[in-house]
């Protein structure tokens, strides 16, 4: 039995342990400890007090996947419910579907008893704030929902360096089952119902017990274009060692063309509960915790530099 997750999967990991050691399923754990990391309000990038979009809402983003059956679950851009992966794995075990957005999302969730919550919190409301009001002239900043081309102002806000906050947890459970589950609020500013790459079967999350589980964190945009956590899956099947395969899926990133490429991050498990780590940027780690081990711990992701580039901003304005 593993347990492998995103570093700020801390708060999450050992409790996702306890319960596959109490015999619990792959996809209990995966609830279990993204739960605990979406209810940090310490933690930005996921769940409450996650950072919001443009217009001050947070929206979240949450898959999970069990790789015994290929099962699915998924919601983007959900407002005003803390437990993203809990809602998405409701849409994996009650409805036909895989994924859920916006209002459809939130109104499956109020169905399934989740609590309305006001996800928006001090300090992201302020970072928001004191950016925008920096970024922006102020008579766009205080009529930004009144704004016809709200689409300019993207550009202008977003930041590559608060694309990538997410929680990324895997397990492999006593069965041998593996699942894999992601949750984020999405890149900062982002144009509301901006979906990234942690609700995408495929792109931010996959599992497949046969072979193993990926799931990301990064610019979702470049994991969705190269289905990322599907690729590193798909390595494995191919028969490529687990750290050969992680390494390959971060390479083809560079194949990506246009402006807009930035840090990608991924954690992997092969069938046998092996585990690594990968990241483009320059330092980082992420954690494991087996089943003899009393906490967790950390380990180094292997880095894999890619060719970023970011758009101009003033050009791309300029440009229509
Ligand atoms: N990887 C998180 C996002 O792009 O939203």
């Amino acid at each position: 039995m593993i347990v492998v997750a995103s570093t700020n999967g801390i708060v999450g990991i050992d409790a996702a342990m306890r319960v596959l050691k109490a015999g619990g399923t792959a996809v209990d754990a995966v609830e279990t400890g993204i739960r605990l990391v979406e209810a940090n309000g310490d933690d930005h990038s996921v769940g409450y007090g996650g950072y919001p979009n443009l217009l001050g809402d947070v929206e979240l983003d949450a898959s999970i996947m069990d790789g015994a059956t290929l099962a699915a679950g998924a919601v983007g851009a959900l407002r005003n419910c803390v437990y993203a992966i809990s809602v998405a794995r409701k849409v994996m075990e009650r409805l036909p579907h895989v994924f859920l957005v916006g209002e459809g999302a939130a109104r499956f969730a109020r169905e399934m008893g989740f609590d309305r919550v006001d996800l928006l919190t001090e300090e992201p409301q302020s970072v928001w704030e004191n950016r925008l009001r920096r970024d922006l002239p102020a008579h766009v900043f205080e009529h930004l929902n009144q704004q016809p081309d709200l689409w300019r102002w993207v550009d202008v806000a977003t930041d590559p360096e608060k694309a990538w906050g997410t929680v990324n947890f895997l397990a492999q459970d006593a069965e041998g089952q593996i699942c894999a589950g992601a949750s984020t609020s999405g890149w900062a500013w982002k144009y509301p119902g901006r979906l990234g790459d942690s609700p995408v079967i495929g792109a931010g999350v996959y599992a497949d017990d046969r072979f193993g589980a990926a799931a990301c964190t990064g610019t979702g945009e470049m994991a969705i274009r190269a289905c990322t956590a599907h690729s590193i899956v798909f390595y494995l099947k191919m028969g490529i060692p687990l750290q050969d395969a992680g390494e390959r899926a971060m390479r083809d990133l560079n194949d990506l063309g246009g402006a807009y490429l930035s840090d990608m991050n991924f954690i992997a498990i092969d069938r046998d509960g092996r585990h690594a780590g990968f990241m483009s940027g320059e330092v980082g780690a992420y954690l494991f915790m087996a089943e003899e081990m009393s906490a967790p711990e950390e380990a180094p992701r292997t880095r894999v530099e890619l060719n970023k580039r970011w758009a101009n901003r003033v050009q791309v304005q300029d440009a229509t």
